[in-house]
């Protein structure tokens, strides 16, 4: 079926061009929380609640001190907010993916929802000139907006443009290029670069500037072929993109499984977020989809993301910045490891890797914590738990929620299905961001017992209920559904329920 196998240029620009949309979120993600105390002050300073003698005491009080100065509840309010509201907006947008990515492509929604990222990130970048904490916020908020869109968008285009057999790999570049984001964003947020109070502001503005150059690249990018096909029915250009992206080549067969696939989506309605919930044809697809983007967040990766400098701290590492820099290391090459392995070992195999070992890490880190006063030596033992427990996250449950969506879904209920997961990803990421601190101060050191639970619960609905999708086409994926669903359900429901859809089209 896939007759041409080579990547060419114009894949690799592509690719690249969207991943700089991925870039933009993973370091929107990492930039706030290096320059904490930095941005709480200057919120100090323009609410008023900032006095000489705090800032006499700030310069000359100790790293441990300093955070009292931010404890003002006014200022602790408008820095809770200031994290809080980049997720609120990502739920919001992130139903919007479908829309979006239909209206114009997915090359042009990209390069639309760039207006977004610029605005965001010139609110950041000259927030000295009115309130900055109001300025943050709203650039905080519109940026998240973005990230939500951008999030679903970039997995979209790239399932789509990807040749079946590098589809994990190419797909796992939209992770690579968030932890590359995150990094960038710790290493530039150390205070002598750019996380001190005179370059904070362009710290933070910077987070825009992926968009410029996307922006320049975007119109070199070949259209997704799918998108062409079946969704608006143009062969020829269908055809014309498939050669940019693979090369020229005979893509008779490529047109013809794309030919096969609009056939099935023509019978269909145009599957909206409502019907793809209502529905018991689509059901065990968006079940899986659903709880492997909850197995992502509910891993308790944000718990270290968030607050691994807290974490480091209570382990008794000396330098907590440096090691949180560490995992941002660890993160990168274990998302290259599985670009890697994706293709060959599989989405089903690497994700339980991942979550099996996430769990086996999560109970040694709570045994490190908690017998750490006793034993010296274990404070490495909690780290290096950290530190594996990343690099389990990244070989699988890290990278291929984000793109398994993509694969799982057919042209009809796809961009429905990538907007309902974004946005499961985005509610139960801003839930964990939320709640970690509080169930911290509850549990102490045991807070990672409860995501060592979930994990398990995790693992095992991966091993019963995840169906590998490595090297199968669209259809191929489809049929395992098919085939689960004739055996599991009651057949004449489903259709009675595809003649009412039929129905409500031809109405
Ligand atoms: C994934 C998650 C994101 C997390 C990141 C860490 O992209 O969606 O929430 O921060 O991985 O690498």
């Amino acid at each position: 079926m896939e007759s041409a196998k080579q990547l060419s240029g114009t894949l690799a620009v592509a690719v690249f061009t969207a991943a700089l949309g991925s870039l933009q979120y993973g370091y929107s993600l990492g930039v706030i929380n290096a320059p904490q105390k930095v941005i709480e002050k200057n919120y100090a300073r323009s609410l008023g609640v900032w006095t000489e003698e705090s800032a006499v005491f700030s310069q000359n009080s100790t790293e441990e001190e300093l955070p009292e100065v931010g404890q003002h509840p006014t200022v602790v309010m408008y820095w809770s907010l200031s994290v809080a509201i980049f997720s609120i907006g990502g739920v919001l947008s992130s139903f919007l993916v479908g829309f979006v990515g239909d209206l114009k492509g997915r090359v042009k929604g990209m390069l639309m929802v760039n207006v977004l990222a610029v605005a965001a990130g010139l609110l950041m970048g000259l927030c000295r000139m009115w309130k900055p904490h109001i300025m943050v916020i709203s650039g905080r908020a519109v940026m998240g907006f973005y990230c939500g869109l951008t999030s679903g968008l970039v997995p979209m285009y790239i399932g789509e443009i990807a040749p079946k057999a590098y589809r994990g790999a190419l797909g796992t570049l939209h992770q690579l290029a968030i932890v590359v984001g995150i990094l960038i964003s710790q290493v530039i947020g150390l205070d002598f670069v750019l996380g001190n109070d005179d370059m904070w502001p362009l710290l933070l503005g910077l987070s825009g500037a992926p968009a410029v150059l996307q922006s320049i690249l975007l119109p070199f990018c070949p259209e997704s072929p799918r998108y062409l096909f079946i969704i608006l029915g143009e062969e020829e250009e269908a055809r014309i993109s498939l050669c940019r992206l693979k090369g020229q080549y005979d893509a008779t067969a490529d047109l013809e499984e794309m030919r096969r696939e609009k056939e099935e989506a023509d019978k269909e309605p145009r599957v909206s977020l409502l019907s793809l919930i209502r529905s018991t044809v689509y059901r065990q697809q968006l079940f899986v989809a659903l709880m492997m983007h909850l197995s992502q967040q509910f891993s308790g990766i944000n718990g270290i993301f968030y607050f691994s400098t807290a974490i480091f701290t209570q382990a008794g590492i000396s330098q907590p910045v440096y090691a949180t820099i560490g995992v941002g290391v660890i993160n990168t090459i274990f998302t290259m490891v599985s670009v890697a392995l994706v293709d060959k070992a599989g989405r089903r195999s690497l994700t339980l890797v991942g979550l099996g070992g996430m769990c086996c890490c999560a109970i040694i880190m709570t045994v490190g914590l908690a017998f750490q006063s006793q034993f010296w030596w274990m404070s490495y033992v909690s780290m290096s738990a950290i530190f594996l427990f990343v690099a389990f996250f990244e070989i699988g449950p890290g990278p291929i929620p984000w793109f398994i969506v993509a694969e799982l879904f057919s042209q009809g209920p796809r961009p429905a299905a990538i907007a309902l997961a974004g946005c499961c990803n985005w509610t139960s990421n801003f839930i964990v961001g939320m709640t970690f601190s509080y169930i911290q101060a509850w549990l102490g050191c045991y807070v990672f017992i409860v995501f060592a639970v979930l994990l398990l619960g995790f693992t095992v609905f991966t091993y019963l209920r995840v169906p590998e999708t490595k090297g199968k086409t669209f259809e191929e994926i489809a049929a395992i559904f098919q085939k689960g669903r004739k055996e599991l359900a009651a057949s004449p429901k489903d259709i009675s329920e595809m003649q009412q859809l039929k129905t409500a089209t031809d109405a």
